[in-house]
This record gives C-alpha cells, structure tokens and sequence, in this order.
C-alpha cells in the first residue's frame, strides 16, 4: 500500500493520511475586516471533505499591518475568531487537522 495513504506523526501532530493542502492566500475578505466568510469554509472545507489529512489555511495576520493586502484573513480580534470556529469545526469533523502558516508575520515584513 502507498504510504501517501498512511498516517504521519510529527511531534504532537498525527494526521491520518499524507495528502497535506498548502496555505493559499485567497483576498477574499471582501470587507477587507479580516473576517472569514462563507467563501472560506467552502474552500477550505472542500479540501476536507475531499480527504485531506491537513489542511493549512492561507496566512493570516495577527494585526491588521501584517495583511499582504486588506483582503487577507486576520485573527486579531473576536470577531474573527469567532468565524473562524466553523470552519476549524467542519474540517475537524471531516477527520482532518487545521493549521496556520504563518501566524505571526510582522509588519514591514521584518
Ligand atoms: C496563490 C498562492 C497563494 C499562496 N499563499 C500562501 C500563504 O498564504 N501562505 C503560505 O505560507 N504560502 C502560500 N503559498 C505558497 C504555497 O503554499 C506553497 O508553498 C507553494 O505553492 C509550493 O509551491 P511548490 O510546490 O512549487 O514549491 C501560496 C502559493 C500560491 C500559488
């Protein structure tokens, strides 16, 4: 059997298949609140119900100066925390893991 379909433990992390989806940023965030919406949880949760073992959402700032453009996600206040909790839901409910990329990029990009 290919290895591709079994599990892989790094550290604390076992996801149950090798089939990982990189982090895309998308500009979706029409109103450029850094909030997700439904157009998320439709792409990132069709690579979950497709059976990917990981899914890695795009890079997401943790104040509004570390976006790439307005249109990125962010995680810097309850608002969006709050939208991103289906989507993490669906995904883990779907067996696989969520994680983020880039967490923590600074502004200026330094
Ligand atoms: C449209 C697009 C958006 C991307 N967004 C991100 C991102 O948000 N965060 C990140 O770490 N990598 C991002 N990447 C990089 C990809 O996750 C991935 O590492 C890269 O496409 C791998 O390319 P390779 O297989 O040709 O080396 C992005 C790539 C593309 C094409």
């Amino acid at each position: 059997m290919s290895k591709l379909f079994t599990p892989l433990k790094i550290r604390n992390v076992e996801t149950k298949n090798r089939l990982w989806v990189s982090p895309m940023c998308m500009y979706s965030c029409e109103n450029q609140d850094g909030v997700v919406t439904d157009f998320h949880l439709a792409h990132l949760g069709s690579f979950a119900i497709g059976g990917a073992g990981l899914v890695m959402a795009e890079a997401t700032g943790v104040n509004p100066e570390a976006r790439i453009t307005p249109w990125c996600t962010g995680i810097w206040n309850q608002q969006q925390v709050e939208a991103w909790k289906p989507i993490t839901k669906l995904i883990k409910d779907m067996g696989s893991d969520k994680r983020h990329p880039a967490r923590s990029r600074r502004p200026q990009g330094l």
